[in-house]
């Protein structure tokens, strides 16, 4: 049934118990992954296919999930996009040119996947062969104002000034970096569906920082043509958005099969706002992996004892796994929530 188990639950169709994966599974609180690592940069391990499938089964087998999820990143498309990148030890990624003006939008390179990626087509194909359908797996990009944030702002930001600026001083500028994000994601998208990809997410990080009805003007239009561009792929495509719960109406409405929700709503007021016809994915806070066994099951009960109230419900974290949780605890949750959905 681990086969099956989660494709199912995205469609809203019965399983034997919930599936569970983790975002940032495959990751720096593993010790297999932190061999791995060394001696070579992050983006190295990424543009590798051997090892980059090799980092995308680690956690298949230590902790029984029940998808896998492709190592790269949604900065990989900045290369091709002609926006250059680095990712600097305790800083995250960094854009040197970060761009800020109508030239530097028109100057953006169309993104073509088999010549600017080929490397995760081809780390998708090892892994499809070397899992021979014991999981599903999932591929997956970032949102266009996830992207836009990093691309506008050079990387992290507390503020996004130069993102809200851009949205507000220069709304046609923005809208351009905004299409030409979109259809590069969908690009990326589709090419990894057609290598193998089982499943497709798009990852809204940064949803949050925005009034819902900024959102629903400014960034809406984008994420609903990249899931409505990808329909005939008969693939089922999932939408993360941190800070989810000021945006539930707009989030509704985006076309995606399965919701992912950070941990600050529950997701039975998910379901309240949204009608039983949904299915969630999510939301145990990430730090509560902290936390004693005990303590873990505990709220992993609860978080499955609202997911029930879905039509469909995948359990995950509310955001990626922290880098240094304890991989026993992680397991440990993966084991309650087996054990507490198939005896409920
Ligand atoms: O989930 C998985 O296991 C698949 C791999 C994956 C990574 N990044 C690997 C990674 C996925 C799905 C992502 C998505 C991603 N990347 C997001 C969206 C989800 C989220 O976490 O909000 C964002 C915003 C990024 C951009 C990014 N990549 C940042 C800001 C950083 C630096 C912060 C950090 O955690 O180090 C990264 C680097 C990164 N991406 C690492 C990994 C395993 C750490 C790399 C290392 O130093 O070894």
């Amino acid at each position: 049934m681990r086969a099956t188990r989660f494709l199912n639950a995205c469609r809203g169709e019965p399983v034997d118990c919930t599936p569970v994966w983790l975002m940032r599974q495959a990751g720096r609180y593993l010790p297999e992954y932190r061999k791995l690592r060394s001696g070579r940069t992050f983006l190295e391990l990424c543009r590798d296919p051997a090892l980059a499938a090799e980092v995308t089964l680690q956690p298949i087998e230590r902790l029984e999930v029940d998808a896998a999820i492709l190592f790269s990143d949604i900065l990989v498309i900045f290369d091709g996009l002609g926006i250059p990148l680095e990712f600097v030890p305790g800083q995250g990624p960094v854009i040197s040119k970060p761009l800020r003006c109508a030239a530097d939008i028109s100057a953006l390179r169309t993104f073509v996947p088999e010549e600017h990626t080929p490397y995760v087509l081809e780390t998708i194909r090892l892994v499809r062969r070397e899992l021979d359908g014991q999981v599903p797996l999932i591929g997956f990009a970032g949102a266009p104002l996830t992207l836009a944030a990093y691309a506008v702002e050079g990387g992290t930001s507390k503020n996004f000034t130069h993102l809200k600026r851009m949205m507000f001083a220069q709304p046609d500028v923005f809208k351009d970096l905004m299409a030409h994000l979109a259809r590069a994601v969908s690009s990326h998208l589709r090419a990894q569906a057609e290598a193998g990809a089982q499943a497709l997410q798009l990852f809204d990080t940064w949803a949050g920082i925005l009034a819902p009805e900024d959102y629903a003007r400014h960034v809406m239009p984008f994420s609903c043509a990249i899931l409505a561009s990808l329909r005939d792929l008969e693939v089922p495509l999932i939408h993360y958005a941190n800070g989810a719960a000021a945006l539930l109406t707009e989030l509704g409405r985006l076309g995606a099969d399965v919701l992912g929700i950070d941990w600050r709503i529950g997701l039975r007021r998910v379901v309240e706002a949204l009608g039983p016809d949904v299915v969630l994915q999510g939301n145990l806070e990430p730090s509560v992996l902290y936390a004693s066994e005990e303590y873990i099951e505990s709220r992993v009960a609860d978080v499955l004892a609202e997911g029930a109230t879905a039509r469909g419900h995948i359990f995950n974290l509310g955001h990626g796994v922290h880098p240094d949780i304890d991989p026993g605890r992680v397991r440990a949750m993966v084991d309650a929530v087996h054990r507490l959905s198939a005896s409920t």
